[in-house]
């Protein structure tokens, strides 16, 4: 087995913390590690820091070393892509580089991860990630779902269909599908979110990858180093989009620990813990008559003074102070600033 830790996003949902040249997965959350290097002392549990691939932007080698360093396993593989193509394509190298360079044969199983989330207790977490590969050794490509909550529109939707291997077939497969669909999925019940996590046999992906994705399976046939160099031509896809709504070997094991993709700063409020008033509060901050409110200094101290429900983060260039709740609406926020530029 090899674990695939996808750390190449550039995501900006939680600015002003994470920028485009400093993504989600280099923070610290919620300890003194970044929640790249979390995400690989999960699977030390597992697996050998050899066996670990980290597939991620060119542009995000340094931070990416860094941390390896930091926590001692520079032995695990790095793959560095030229261009951003979104998932499936980092996933598609990352079998490449499996099969071509660390003598993997087809049946090799691959557990696919995000580098950017919170998943806990982690022998737990072991345990369901070998169940998860214990399944994928028979073909299927197997994904965790966790009971939805609310309509959240940034999640892929998972039907479950009849019973199968530990979980159940998966009847349709909904990547982020629109605010009324949500709801209209959690009216009818049945559904699971994606945790983003996949199992499957490098074989089952490249089968899968021919029979949906011509252009990405052209690039797949090449050797490592050739796909590398002509990664540009890949189309950019997520693994969501090319394989996971369109197989038939989709099998969702249910999955009850505590997950939380830190999606916002409404899921970091929720993710850290709390203070006798219910606040957080990380670095130099005094939160004066604060209940439930979420302070965050970089540098400066930040006094809050009878605030309740709020979010405030401060870094040297910006400072973001939000209603609790609302924390999703960042995204306008960085396109407006975008256009400023
Ligand atoms: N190497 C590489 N290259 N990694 C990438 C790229 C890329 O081009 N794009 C994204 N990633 C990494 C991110 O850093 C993250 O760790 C992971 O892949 C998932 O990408 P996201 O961009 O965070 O995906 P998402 O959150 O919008 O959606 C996925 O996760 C949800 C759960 O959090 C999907 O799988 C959804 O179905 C799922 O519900
Ligand atoms: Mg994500």
């Amino acid at each position: 087995m090899k674990v695939v830790v996808l750390a190449g996003g550039g995501g900006t949902r939680l600015f002003p913390l994470s920028r485009q040249d400093y993504p989600k997965q280099f923070l610290t959350i919620g300890g003194e590690m970044s929640l790249l290097a979390q995400t690989i002392h999960r699977f030390l549990r597992v697996v050998e820091p050899r066996d670990i691939v980290v597939v991620t932007n060119h542009a995000y080698y340094h931070h990416v070393q860094i941390e390896l360093r930091k926590w001692g396993v520079e032995q695990a593989h790095v793959i560095l892509e030229p261009d951003a193509r979104n998932t499936a394509p980092a996933i598609a190298l990352s079998a490449r580089y499996c099969l071509d360079l660390l003598g993997c044969s087809p049946d090799e199983v691959l557990f696919v991860a995000p580098s950017d989330h919170l998943v806990r207790p982690e022998e737990a977490y072991a345990e369901k990630i070998r169940e998860a590969v214990q399944v994928a050794q028979e073909g299927r490509i197997v994904t965790f779902g966790i009971q939805p909550t609310k309509a959240e529109t940034g999640y892929g939707y998972i039907q479950a269909g009849e019973a199968r291997d530990n979980g159940f077939a998966v009847r349709r497969f909904t990547e982020k599908p629109d605010r009324a669909r949500a709801e209209a999925f959690l009216a009818e019940g049945g559904y699971y979110w994606n945790s983003g996590m996949f199992a499957f046999t490098i074989g089952c992906l490249v089968e899968e990858i021919e029979a949906h994705q011509p252009d990405l399976a052209q690039l797949l046939r090449l050797p490592f180093e050739e796909m590398l160099g002509r990664f540009a031509e890949s189309p950019s896809i997520s693994i969501d989009n090319a394989v996971a709504e369109k197989s038939s070997r989709v099998v969702v094991l249910p999955f009850s620990l505590y997950w939380n993709d830190i999606g916002c700063w409404d899921a970091i409020f929720e993710a850290l813990p709390k203070d006798t008033e219910g606040n957080v509060v990380a670095g130099d901050c005094i939160p004066f008559q604060c209940r439930e409110t979420l302070l965050m200094s970089n540098g400066r101290l930040v006094a809050g003074i009878g605030l309740e429900d709020t979010l405030v983060v401060e870094t040297p260039d910006v400072i973001v102070v939000a209603r609790r709740g609302e924390s999703q609406k960042i995204k306008e926020v960085v396109d407006q600033l975008k256009q400023r530029k």
